[in-house]
């Protein structure tokens, strides 16, 4: 395990380390992630190379609440509302670029996804960033995604400048992304909000779509830990799968959470630890298909599907 970057909560530090062209694990109230200026593309490039992850997929990027940020997108009816009620907050929204996003921060898309965080240390960061912030989740490639800033030091200690410590992320899961056009809204990958949140503020039918060719990088097996994940429908189903791995002498854990947010905060973390422990089975009970709970469920397909 490495631990060489400064884990600071410094914002002011963390800015000037950004700002000279570094690049810095960042909290989130979703999970943390590795950020870099959108308007530097030596920067940009290194946060590709660190991460381990294919140019041509695109990064969100984090405004702050203190500039325009049409600046950077071409908003529509819709998503102006959007915008308006949930930022900040866990929703990223993918819109038509303008020219002031460069084509190495959407992988040559003329699209780009935008989203405002809605985290007070990060807020006050992206107000003394100058341009947006980019930042992927801070692991590497097709890995389990960090909620703490010791996650992030231990996956990417010895290659960031340095970690700002904004404590455990509120939702532990990543952002809803939709796509926003005037006519249709998509959810291409669940979150907390979720798409009824999203079709009942418009008062419109959105839909939930993954589609590797709309966001690239979504359908590859990722959220992967080391262990195999085993899915299961309830808790007892789970006992009755340990107890036979535990007869082979196969080590398991039983992933399950009553509450679905807790699910949700847990989750990575949980996941992390069987790779700590060298766990061979996670036997995961699937939450119920509503609220986050369709989010935690699209994170465990994936995981399991990564083996
Ligand atoms: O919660 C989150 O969204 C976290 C925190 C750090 O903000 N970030 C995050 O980023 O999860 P990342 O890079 O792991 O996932 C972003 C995904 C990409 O994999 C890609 O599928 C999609 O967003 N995406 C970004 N820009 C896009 C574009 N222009 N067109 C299509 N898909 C895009
Ligand atoms: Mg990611």
């Amino acid at each position: 395990m490495s631990h060489s970057a400064k884990i600071t909560t410094d914002v002011e530090y963390v800015a000037d380390v950004l700002n000279r062209g570094g690049v810095a694990g960042i909290p989130t109230e979703t999970v943390y992630g590795l950020g870099a200026r959108a308007d530097l593309e030596n920067s940009v490039h290194r946060i590709f190379d660190i991460k381990g992850r294919p140019r041509n997929h695109p990064l969100i990027a984090h405004v702050g609440d203190s500039v325009d940020f049409r600046q950077w997108a071409h908003f529509n009816s819709a998503a102006e509302k959007l915008a308006e009620h949930f930022w900040p907050g866990p929703l990223t929204l993918l819109l038509p670029k303008t020219h002031r996003v460069g084509l190495w921060v959407t992988g040559g898309r003329n699209t780009v996804a935008l989203r405002m965080p809605r985290h007070d240390l990060t807020l006050r960061l992206l107000s003394l960033v100058n341009d947006p912030v980019v930042a992927p989740s801070a692991n590497r490639f097709g890995k389990v995604s960090p909620t703490t800033a010791h996650h992030v030091a231990n996956d990417l200690g010895n290659d960031v400048d340095c970690i700002l410590d904004g404590g455990p992320c509120e939702y532990g899961l990543e952002s809803t992304i939709i796509e926003c056009n005037e006519e249709n809204i998509t959810v291409l990958r669940p979150g907390a909000i979720t798409v009824q949140d999203i079709s009942e503020f418009l008062d419109m039918s959105v839909s939930l779509d993954e589609g590797e060719s709309r966001a690239p990088g979504m359908l590859l097996s990722h959220y992967a830990p080391n262990a195999e994940i085993r899915l299961v429908q309830t808790p007892e189903e789970a006992e009755s799968v340990q107890n036979d791995l535990h007869s082979r002498d196969i080590s398991s854990r039983i992933l399950w959470f009553e509450d679905a947010s807790q699910y949700a905060t847990h989750l990575y973390d949980f996941l992390r630890q069987c790779d700590f422990n060298e766990t061979s089975v996670v036997v995961a009970v699937l939450p119920s298909d509503f609220g986050i709970g369709t989010a935690i469920r699209d994170r465990l397909y994936k995981a399991a599907a990564a083996r």
